[in-house]
């Protein structure tokens, strides 16, 4: 009898089962794509079983049997979960280890319990090397069923720098898939930071690729310790396969989504949580393919700042935290309107590795939350509020001057904005509530005395 199954053996699950495997578990696989179960069977031992049949695999499971369901979101999942129940027994134990919008998790979670099966929606992070050595989980349902599948999560988990398993129990219901849509925000909102800053890196700095390259790495053991900068850096550098050329040259500047990004939008707007900088990223990604390309390059004949380059890193430091913050802040506010007791310190420290978004700032924000103190906003923090005095002065100057060079910065701007706004005392949207008050009688409070105002603005005639 296996330990463990996975349904569904594309990369992700097929690199997943060779994990635990490799963990010193020993797991099923299965999939409605045959060929798909046959490249599977090259790696057969005696740890490792492919099989062909729905029944033939939950029968190769000892009880209560361990699922994971790694096959793409949506539909398919429901399928699987019908065709899955009428084999299952009490007590089996089913994960979802994809992108899952949280809603579905919910419904799914409900649904399951009725037949008396423990459902956890569970956020993986980290594609398919990730898969293969060490992903980020993120899993939320039932902590007892939790606690039946953690050793076989921690083995497979990526370890942080202190060897502790990037996995943690998140929450009730959909929780986990929640979180792993926060990751998927941050993880955009930081990215267009990346391409931004590499805009005025090309296009004001007058950066080489190989250059930029190298600024990148150099972050990478500096001011911006993080994948997302190791990533960079080799991309920007690499020789294309058609062309003599660097491939990011020929790379057409259309990006796509699957959509978590725009998930936690649509969340966001719903709880009120002022994520700018991650919704100018979503909406980055659709201005790439709205713009009609048809203007003039841009050039820049004025001066460069000597230290544009380094204030470029802190910008991009200071902007990773605030897309880090808004991402936090989202799941303070769905933690209170949701009822999810939300463990801050463990997400940020199941992000410290395995994970797109991993870098060394999540061990800081790890601490600040870690202080036990109830923090709004991340940058109460004195670390953050540090960095903030420290670097927003590097932000200025770079969305200053990309602002005279006419190059856009949407989320270096709406990280600026944000820190502009966040501790401002005096925010003018008294003259939005006045306004609103003149010509609708919405009412409005004072900051002298308690209570709802109106006021007679004009005379009735
Ligand atoms: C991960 C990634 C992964 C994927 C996202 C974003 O954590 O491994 O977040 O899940 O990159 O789905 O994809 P899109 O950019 O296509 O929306």
């Amino acid at each position: 009898m296996q330990q463990f199954g996975i349904i569904g053996l594309s990369v992700m699950g097929k690199n997943l089962a060779l994990n635990v495997r490799n963990s010193g578990f020993s797991v099923s696989g299965y999939s409605i794509d045959k060929p798909e179960v046959d490249a599977f069977a090259k790696y057969e031992d005696d740890k490792l079983k492919p099989t062909y049949s729905w029944e033939e695999f939950v029968n190769s499971l000892e009880k209560p049997r361990k699922i994971l369901i790694q096959i793409a979101a949506g539909r398919p999942v429901d399928e699987t979960l019908h065709t899955l129940l009428p084999l299952l027994d009490q007590g089996d134990i089913l994960i979802d280890g994809g992108n899952s919008n949280f809603n579905d998790t919910n419904r799914r979670f409900n649904e399951m319990k009725k037949h008396g099966i423990h459902f956890i929606g569970m956020g993986v992070s980290g594609g398919e090397e990730g898969a293969l050595n060490g992903p980020a989980l993120m899993p939320g349902g039932d902590e007892e069923a939790y606690k039946q599948v953690a050793p076989i999560l921690e083995a497979i988990a990526a370890k942080n720098t202190e060897g502790r398993p990037c996995v943690s129990f998140i929450g009730p219901e959909g929780s986990g898939h929640y979180v792993k849509m926060v990751h998927n925000g941050i993880e955009y909102g930081i990215m267009q930071e990346f391409s931004e800053v590499y805009d005025i890196l090309r296009k004001i700095a007058g950066k080489t690729n190989d250059e930029m390259s190298q600024i990148f790495a150099d972050w990478n053991q500096g001011v911006v310790e993080a994948y997302l900068s190791e990533i960079t850096a080799e991309v920007l550098k690499q020789k294309d396969d058609l062309t003599p050329d660097y491939v990011i040259d020929h790379i057409l500047n259309v990006a796509s989504y699957k959509g978590t990004g725009n998930w936690m939008l649509e969340d966001a707007i719903r709880l009120g949580t002022p994520i700018s900088v991650i919704a100018e990223a979503v909406l980055a990604r659709f201005m790439s393919k709205a713009s009609t390309r048809s203007g003039k390059e841009i050039t820049w004949n004025g001066e460069v700042p000597a230290d544009l380059v380094d204030n470029l890193g802190k910008a991009l430091q200071l902007g990773q935290a605030v897309a880090y913050a808004q991402g936090f802040q989202q799941l303070k506010m769905a933690a209170d309107a949701y009822n999810w007791d939300l463990r801050y310190p463990a997400i940020a420290q199941v992000w410290e590795a395995g994970c797109i978004i991993r870098s060394s700032m999540l061990k800081d924000i790890e601490n600040a939350y870690d202080n036990g103190k109830k923090l709004d906003n991340l940058f109460q923090d004195s670390y953050f509020n540090d960095l903030m005095t420290q670097n927003i002065g590097a932000l200025r100057q770079v969305v200053e001057l990309a602002t005279k060079a006419g190059i856009p910065t949407p989320t270096l701007s709406a990280a600026l904005n944000y820190l502009e706004s966040i501790f401002n005392p005096s925010l003018p949207a008294n003259l939005i509530q006045g306004q609103r008050d003149y010509f609708g009688a919405h009412t409005y409070n004072r900051n002298d005395r308690p209570g709802v105002f109106h006021t007679q603005w004009y005379e009735e005639k």
